[in-house]
């Protein structure tokens, strides 16, 4: 069986509802960017999954709407508590379309690690554009595009820690993880750092932040070969 997002929903809410040091540090990591009190904004997340970074939105007080296509991560979304003070509506949505998100109606997107899986990120920036209010803000994480790259791999570690061997950087476009265990077996659009910025610019967004956050102890705990490598890219863009 070909996996996808669906058939590896149940996998993943499991895998990040028993910890995954990654994962939270990459919601952290794209929070920072947002204000502490979000008490009166409505915000987009996504490519929600099943609800990470839409509940600690919403813990921040903002009214969340969380869009997905895979239905089963939906699911596991909506069966999540969300404590308030703030509100988050699911819904099964494409966020190269958002079909169920109103014109001019939201101040902020995040996405976290999700615009590396629309197939056009032309559509989903248009998308984006057309929901945000003017000097709307999007903000987003990828995986880190040189280190995470289309078969990048890691060296065996015989002295000290494992190294990254670098992949098929230039080979853009959807790649599968061979392994069986790895998140991108369900797919992965690879795309360059240039091709990510030329794109925000090219849609009339103006950059506030780039970072490459250090990775916190609790990864490095984890896995301490990402020690030194930031495993993420995160981008806070303002509509011009
Ligand atoms: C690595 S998960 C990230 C989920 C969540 N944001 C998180 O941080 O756990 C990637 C997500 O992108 C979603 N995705 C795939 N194609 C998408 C599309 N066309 N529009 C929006 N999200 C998409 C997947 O269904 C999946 O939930």
């Amino acid at each position: 069986m070909t996996d996808t997002w669906d058939t590896i929903a149940d996998w993943y809410a499991e895998h990040l509802r028993t910890g995954s040091a990654l994962n939270d540090f990459n919601r952290d990591a794209l929070l920072d960017h947002l204000p502490d009190d979000l008490r009166g904004h409505r915000v987009l997340d996504l490519g929600c999954g099943e609800g990470i970074i839409a509940r600690a939105v919403a813990a921040r007080g903002a009214a969340v709407i969380g869009i997905d296509p895979a239905a089963r991560l939906i699911e596991h979304a909506r069966a999540a508590r969300t404590t308030g003070p703030g509100t988050v509506l699911y819904t099964v949505d494409d966020g190269c379309v958002l079909d169920t998100v109103a014109d001019d109606s939201v101040g902020w997107v995040t996405a976290g690690l999700s615009l590396n899986h629309v197939p056009s990120l032309a559509s989903a920036l248009t998308a984006v554009r057309r929901v945000l209010m003017p000097q709307g803000v999007l903000v987003f994480s990828v995986p880190r595009p040189c280190f995470e790259a289309p078969h990048a791999t890691w060296t065996q570690a015989t002295e000290g820690t494992a190294r990254r061997v670098v992949g098929d950087y230039l080979a853009e476009g959807f790649w599968r993880s061979a392994n069986p265990t790895a998140v991108r077996r369900a797919g992965n659009q690879h795309r360059t750092l240039s091709t990510y910025l030329t794109a925000l610019l090219r849609h009339g967004f103006v950059l506030e932040a780039v970072t490459e956050p250090t990775p916190t102890a609790a990864v490095a705990a984890h896995q301490p070969q990402r020690v030194g490598l930031p495993p993420f890219l995160v981008i806070r863009a303002r509509l011009a």
